[in-house]
């Protein structure tokens, strides 16, 4: 049986059998490992002055991982750079926010090519490669250059943008085309995935067939859309853990009575958290006769402060919580407790179950996993709601029971906000089971076995 070789800029694998701090990706891919055996190949999250070809093995819990440091300029102009101030708003439809810069364009290559000189003498004859997300789009092709025959699969986490869109990239052809050194690509839904066959169509002059094949110039990808889902068993269990009940207890305990709303997102301008904060403050304004009957707590632990928009979208929020809870804040009650850190999973599964209200509002999602975790995290006897934005590609799947939202419109943020605190436990039972049914059919393992399915099926081929 082939050996799986999984790429990605960060690597998860476990720290030790039962560390649980995991994200819902690492679980998933790491059984994979385990299963098929390999190599989980990516960036150690550490500089050096100057790279030597190092790599760093290590084995945990069934799971090789191998990680190479990266040069401080690779962080600028790669990391912080080409993939999170040029790919990632553009992914995001947030041209506004993108750097078109020729320096980040390099160092992504190089970036990239070094990955690729660093990880072809790993890759065995049978083995199967899996690349996953946008800091890895060149990566395929390199190892084609490389002499890499191996079936290769790519993945990517985030949206693809609208082609009118993308074509604001001066590379955007030669960055699409890299996808068809891969023999399989993955989108989290089919939103995602017609955007990128529209943009292989019309800009690139490919052939798109009815069987999900993707042609150009000799060159077959089958492109399709698998959602990725939560280890929904695994995160039950959580949420019956000892310390998902103390964090319930205590969460309870803390809001005497009040209705919770719960947000957790990484502090990124694509979660919309300004927007939900102006959405939850025209509620209380709206309806003072809720006032001191909710609270929100929003978890936002910081992410990329290496980059502009992250630092200014902290100050933004401060500043946005600050005022919110100067005007509307008693003695004896706070409208938003706002959080910057993160917490282990099973204690967030115990918050998730206090929380009458889950609150997911991105602006622009290529899944989001919080989602499914709230859910995942209720009491089914007296389950919350769920609002989710129908930005997210997580609403092509909990569309059956969340209440979707605009989350750029304040006045649709506070009716949803009234409609879950009002809403009946028949009709909030009724929701939850349509997403659970979800929720438990298609879980991570779903998601893992059908993309690694499609990658080694007979039809789809090495050159
Ligand atoms: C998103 C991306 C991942 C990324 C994660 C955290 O989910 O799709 O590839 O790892 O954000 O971001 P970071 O920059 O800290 O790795």
């Amino acid at each position: 049986m082939s050996r799986l070789i999984i790429i990605s800029n960060r690597v998860s694998a476990p720290k030790d059998s039962n560390s649980g701090a995991q994200g819902g990706l690492a679980v998933a891919l790491s059984a994979a490992l385990r299963e098929y055996g390999g190599i989980w190949f990516g960036w150690s999250g550490e500089t050096t002055d100057h790279f030597d070809g190092h790599i760093n093995f290590q084995r945990n819990a069934g799971v090789t991982s191998a990680t190479i440091d990266l040069e401080e300029q690779d962080l600028d102009e790669y990391y912080n750079g080409y993939a999170n101030r040029t790919l990632w708003p553009l992914f995001h439809y947030r041209i506004d926010l993108a750097e078109y810069e020729r320096g980040f364009a390099g160092g992504y290559q190089r970036v990239n090519d070094r990955f690729a000189d660093t990880v072809r003498p790993l890759i065995e004859e049978d083995d199967v490669v899996w690349i996953q997300d946008y800091h890895m789009f060149p990566l395929g092709q390199g190892l084609r250059k490389r002499g890499c025959k191996n079936r290769m699969g790519f993945f990517l986490h985030i949206p693809w943008p609208p082609r009118r869109l993308l074509n604001t990239l001066p590379e955007a052809a030669e960055l699409a085309k890299t996808m068809f050194a891969y023999d399989v690509v993955g989108f989290h839904t089919q939103e995602w995935l017609e955007s990128f066959q529209d943009f292989a169509e019309k800009d690139l002059g490919a052939t798109v067939h009815d069987d999900g094949m993707i042609e150009l110039e000799g060159r077959k990808v089958l492109a399709i859309a698998a959602p990725i889902g939560i280890d929904a068993k695994e995160f039950i269990e959580g949420a019956n853990s000892p310390t998902a009940r103390l964090a319930y207890r205590q969460m309870k305990d803390s809001a005497v009575g009040r209705d919770m709303i719960v947000g957790v997102d990484r502090l990124d301008y694509s979660k919309g958290l300004d927007e939900r904060f102006l959405g939850y403050e025209r509620f209380l304004e709206r309806h003072p006769e809720e006032r001191k009957e909710v609270f929100l707590l929003q978890i936002a632990p910081p992410s990329r402060g290496g980059v502009e928009s992250y630092q200014k979208i902290r100050t933004t929020l401060e500043g946005l919580a600050g005022r919110i809870n100067g005007a509307y804040a008693d003695v004896d009650w706070v409208p938003i407790r706002y959080v910057n850190q993160g917490y282990p999973r099973d204690q967030l599964a115990g918050i998730y179950r206090a929380a009458r209200i889950g609150l997911v509002t991105p602006l622009r999602d290529g899944m989001n996993l919080v989602a499914k975790e709230y859910v995942a995290a209720q009491d089914p006897e007296d389950p919350g709601v769920l609002i989710l934005s129908r930005f997210a590609g997580a609403a092509e799947q909990l569309k059956v029971g969340a209440v979707l939202i605009n989350p750029y419109s304040s006045e649709e943020m506070a009716d949803a906000i009234v409609q879950g605190l009002r809403m009946g436990r028949e009709e909030r039972l009724k929701r939850w089971r349509a997403m659970m049914d979800n929720i438990e059919t298609e879980d991570v393992i779903w998601w893992r076995k059908r993309f690694t399915e499609a990658l080694m099926s007979e039809t789809v081929g090495a050159d």
